[in-house]
């Protein structure tokens, strides 16, 4: 089918069905053509409890689904592909966090949002990369264990006084970037101002000229008089403001990277999972009400 009338189709489904497509910033730039909502994981999770749609079709990976169902049960919550999973969510267990928190028993346990449902239910808060320090900085205990992104602990622990615990998880995609790629970059670009994402390594993190989540780093773009940049991220946040700013020119800081779980979707994925209401994401009751708590705590703070 051609892309034209799959777009066609996909809106006239969701008007038919009252659904809404909440689509993460690195998705296939053919997904922004249907979302009703592109956003970094904090925006998403907003988003996801604000819509009074009866279907969340979720564009992005799994722990992002599984968090819109968490906050919405009452609804359907549809993921295009089950192949869409997050490795660093994979990274963390409910019996290796339980073990941490029995060694660390004065310790809060604050959960990035990329774990699975169970972890969430097993932590205290839950913070994204656009929130995560305000989240530590939050809380009245000094000892923090901070889990799955050590880069993002790392990055934490700039920014707070508390002691950080650090899970070692990591994502195979920001992990990549290199100071001695970035430095080089930078030689080049003489002009360029460099915006890195905190889940990068801390001597990538230092070389930035700002730190920022996917959306802070497009709202960043926005208001800036700068013209050139250098970005350390997924290719999807540079195609994003290729599309938007067509006047200022953006690289990739080397070797460059791709979620390939996050390219799994695409708009034929996308209309079947409207057409044949596939594949829902449901969370056990017991545990969904425990990471309701971590996830509304977090929304609290701002
Ligand atoms: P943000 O959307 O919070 O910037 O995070 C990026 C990411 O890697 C999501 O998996
Ligand atoms: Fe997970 Fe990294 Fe992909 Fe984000 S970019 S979904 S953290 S693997």
């Amino acid at each position: 089918m051609e892309k034209k009338e799959l777009i066609e189709r996909i809106n006239k489904l969701k008007k038919e069905k009252n659904a809404v497509i909440l689509a993460h910033i690195y998705q296939r730039p053919e997904i922004y053509n249907v979302a009703d909502f592109i956003g970094d994981s904090y925006g998403l999770s907003k988003k996801a409890t604000e819509t009074d749609a009866e279907i969340i079709v979720f564009c992005g990976v799994d722990f992002m689904a599984e968090s819109a169902y968490i906050l919405n049960p009452d609804k359907t919550v549809l993921i295009p592909t089950r192949l869409a999973n997050c490795p660093m969510a994979a990274m963390v267990d409910v019996e290796g966090l339980r073990k941490l928190k029995a060694q660390c028993h004065n310790a809060a346990v604050v959960s990035y949002v990329n774990t699975t449902a169970d972890v969430k239910a097993e932590s205290d808060i839950c913070c994204t990369s656009a929130n995560a320090a305000k989240v530590v900085n939050s809380l009245e205990e000094d000892e923090i264990i901070f889990v799955p992104d050590s880069n993002l602990a790392h990055y934490v622990m700039r920014h707070t006084d508390k002691k950080i615990i650090p899970w070692n998880g990591w994502c195979y995609v920001h992990n990549k970037f290199s100071p001695e790629g970035l430095i080089r970059a930078k030689a080049m670009h003489l002009a360029a101002k460099v915006l890195v994402h905190p889940e990068c390594i801390p001597e990538v993190v230092d070389l930035a000229d700002e730190v920022f989540s996917t959306t802070g780093m497009v709202n960043y773009v926005k208001q800036s008089p700068d013209k050139t940049f250098i970005i350390a991220t997924e290719i999807g946040v540079i195609e994003r403001l290729k599309l938007e700013f067509p006047e200022k020119v953006f690289f990739q800081a080397p070797p460059g990277g791709t979620c390939l779980q996050m390219k799994k979707t695409t708009l034929a994925l996308v209309l079947d999972a409207l057409e044949k209401e596939q594949f829902k994401v449901t969370v056990p009751e017991n545990i969904r009400v425990r990471a309701k708590k971590a996830l509304d705590k977090m929304l609290n703070v701002d």
